[in-house]
């Protein structure tokens, strides 16, 4: 009889904790998405719909809402969805010392490649990107074209031999240019020549596509150690497998005691690495950042790679896409290209690049529509109270700004769902709040590699320009299916499959 009142009692407890849970948003006057246990508004994510489908949902439900945030649960915990653009912009700048870090996990004793700065928390985040953020300067960016270009050569050599095998001319373009970008930042990240354009299998590409593709631990451990960080730290839970982890450090450690042994110097950003490592500042500079060990250096590699290849293949895989789709804006970015090069001797240049503005409204309107991180994310570390609300956003508590749904909103992008460079004008992005388009978020927390990331794309694409002509074929799915697992990359189903002639 005890036993029954004591489960009895439990159970009461158990239902009472979880309403009490739900009820926070009601509790708060703030509009919610009602929720059910264990899942909260989250059942089914990842497998029947992405989180990105979820959000832009409940976005556009509570589009005329006057609240600037609506309250979601994940779980059990109560998070809170960024709906209105002034806030958005205080979250991401004027207070982001709120909102510094993503509460993301890492464990820097047993697992140190996991200790990068995607990942880390204030302060360590701070020191960490102060001294990376003189690497990434225009001039260092200048500095490492031709170590681009050269790849892009290759990638445009390669292409061309796929073409003439074939079928129809038709190619798998995401898998490609995901190798043109692996090969990039191979180079410029590591000093390696990796080569997969040639070889896809190469153990350097395996590696860092399975660090994502195939973590350490379940998704429950993945959740686990991000709630309970501290406990997950002394459990010894690590995100990346031990062997990935030791295939990197061997690769860093090996590539630095070569130049070093070697006396060898290369434009890269393994070079910029190293000089912080043993000077604590860069060639040249006054300013001295503080010095980096192995182990950093390891860890900002390979999130340079991680960071950086996926996002610039999506993101130039979904440009060519709409290139076919829009034949007369394929052929006008084409033209505007082969205008920059005729001034620079028909050669590509840096100089050049910086002027292909018709290309950069190409690149920036398939951003836009297909932004490659689709949910951004800030963890809140100081309460916060919201702006005309009786909300405070609470220490702890997740912050979501819903790239995807914000750049398809009807107020700020009409017609959204239209492939349309010219909503980059200058007069026509001067019409809209900052905030309206955030592919590389904003503020301090920001992408560090956006410069980077945007030259490499568009050396890729005016060289593809010059030489191919991209179309639809039997095989492109439209409009785009997008994969339902991936949390916050907006990856297409089967790659993007187009008939690729030359020209
Ligand atoms: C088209 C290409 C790219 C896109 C769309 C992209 C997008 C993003 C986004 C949305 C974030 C999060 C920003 C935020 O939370 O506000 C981010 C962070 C980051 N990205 Fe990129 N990225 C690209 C290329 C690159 C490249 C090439 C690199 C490195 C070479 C890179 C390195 C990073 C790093 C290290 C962070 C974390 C920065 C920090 O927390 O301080 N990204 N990126």
């Amino acid at each position: 009889m005890e036993l029954i009142f004591g489960l009895l009692f439990v159970l009461i407890s158990l239902i009472f904790l979880v309403r009490w849970r739900y009820n926070y948003w009601r509790n708060l006057d703030v509009p919610f998405i009602a929720a059910t246990f264990p899942f909260g508004n989250i059942k089914g994510m990842g497998k029947k719909y992405s989180q990105f489908e979820l959000l832009k949902d409940v976005y556009d439900k509570f589009k005329h809402n006057s609240s600037p945030i609506v309250g979601l649960y994940y779980y059990l915990s109560p998070v809170i969805m960024v709906k209105d653009m002034e806030l958005a912009k205080n979250i991401f700048t004027r207070d982001s010392v709120h909102f510094i870090d993503r509460g993301a996990y890492y464990n820097e004793k047993d697992n140190p490649i996991s200790a990068h700065i995607f990942n880390l928390d204030n302060p360590k985040w701070k020191t960490l990107r102060t001294k990376l953020t003189p690497t990434f300067t225009s001039g260092k960016i200048k500095m490492m074209f031709y170590t681009v270009y050269d790849v892009a050569e290759r990638f445009v050599n390669k292409l061309k031999s796929e073409v003439d095998v074939a079928v129809d001319g038709e190619i798998e373009i995401k898998e490609f240019a995901g190798r043109f970008t692996t090969d990039v930042i191979g180079s410029v990240g590591f000093g390696l020549e990796i080569n997969s354009l040639d070889n896809p299998t190469t153990e350097f590409r395996v590696h860092g596509i399975n660090a994502f593709e195939k973590p350490n631990h379940s998704t429950l451990i993945n959740i686990f150690s991000v709630a309970f960080k501290d406990l997950a730290r002394k459990l010894h839970v690590i995100q990346v497998r031990k062997d990935i982890e030791e295939f990197f450090q061997g690769i860093v450690s090996q590539t630095v005691k070569h130049r070093e042994d070697n006396g060898i110097v290369r434009n890269d950003f393994m070079q910029l690495m190293i000089q912080l490592k043993n000077h604590g500042k860069l060639d040249g500079e006054t300013l001295t950042v503080g010095k980096l060990t192995m182990d950093e250096i390891t860890a900002q590699c390979f999130i340079f790679f991680a960071a950086g290849y996926e996002t610039s293949s999506t993101a130039m895989s979904y440009l060519l896409y709409e290139f076919a789709n829009n034949q007369q804006v394929q052929e006008k970015a084409r033209q505007s290209v082969r205008q920059v090069l005729a001034k620079y001797d028909n050669k590509l240049t840096y100089e050049g690049i910086k002027e292909m503005d018709y290309l950069l409204m190409c690149v920036n309107e398939s951003l836009r529509k297909y932004p490659p991180v689709h949910t951004l994310l800030r963890y809140c570390n100081k309460d916060y109270k919201v702006e005309n609300t009786n909300c405070t956003i609470k220490k702890g508590q997740l912050v979501i700004i819903p790239a995807y749904a914000i750049q398809h909103d009807q107020e700020y992008f009409p017609n959204p769902e239209v492939y349309d460079p010219d909503r980059f004008l200058p007069e026509e992005v001067a019409k809209r709040p900052t905030c309206a388009f955030m592919p590389f978020g904003h503020g301090p927390r920001n992408c560090i590699g956006l410069r980077f990331g945007i030259v490499q794309a568009q050396i890729g694409l005016a060289m593809l320009l010059m030489n191919f002509k991209f179309e639809t074929c039997s095989k492109t799915v439209n409009p785009i299916e997008f994969k339902k697992f991936s949390t916050i990359m907006l990856s297409p189903i089967g790659g993007i499959n187009l008939k690729v002639s030359k020209i």
